[in-house]
């Protein structure tokens, strides 16, 4: 049984197996999230990222959380929102999917999202959370070693958006 939670928060503080950062094709740090995580983990995550040459849209890649306290990154490139006919929802419902497929092929028992794509990106938050809560839960469906997935909302619109999807789970 999982259980899904949202909280309000700072996803740099989160102490579970895997935070996800919402990162680039680049992996080699950026503004937002991942300005956060690079900061807060320290410089090792960089020199780890170097080697692995890169990560396309709509894939995850796993590194070690050196400084945090939640041992793995799960590093994963949102879509830029364009205008929602590029592929962009099929690419997000792949960074969520990816992302715990790792966690699960890792053992991973724990792991927090950020709503990935939603600021520098440009993805509309409605429309991400809808996308984000309906991939966590098709994974669920087919697998279910993760006791925990949580998803940390910065902002509050982000916050009232997955209380409203996930009513119970705060
Ligand atoms: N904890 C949790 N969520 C956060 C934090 C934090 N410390 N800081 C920001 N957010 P963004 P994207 C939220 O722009 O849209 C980077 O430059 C933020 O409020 O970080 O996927 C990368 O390198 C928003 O809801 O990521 C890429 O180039 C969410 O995290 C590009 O931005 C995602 O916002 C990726 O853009």
């Amino acid at each position: 049984m999982t259980t899904l939670r949202v909280i309000q928060g700072d996803i740099t503080r989160q102490t579970v197996d895997a935070i996800v950062n919402a990162a680039n094709t680049s992996l080699l740090g950026g503004g937002g999230v991942d300005r956060a995580i690079h900061r807060a983990a320290g410089p090792q995550l960089l020199t780890e990222c170097r080697t692995l040459h890169g990560c396309p849209t709509g894939d995850a890649k796993l590194t070690k959380g050196y400084r945090l306290p939640a041992p793995y990154v799960i590093h994963t490139v949102g879509p830029v929102w364009r205008n929602g006919n590029h592929g962009e929802p099929d690419l997000l419902a792949s960074c969520y999917r990816r992302s715990l497929e790792l966690a699960a092929a890792y053992n991973l028992s724990s792991i927090a999202f950020p709503n990935i794509s939603t600021g520098v990106y440009g993805y509309p938050k409605d429309k991400a959370a809808l996308v984000a809560v309906n991939s966590v839960n098709l994974f669920l469906k087919e697998s279910s070693s993760l006791q925990e997935i949580r998803f940390v909302c910065f902002d509050m619109d982000n916050f009232t958006l997955y209380q409203h999807l996930l009513p119970q789970s705060t």
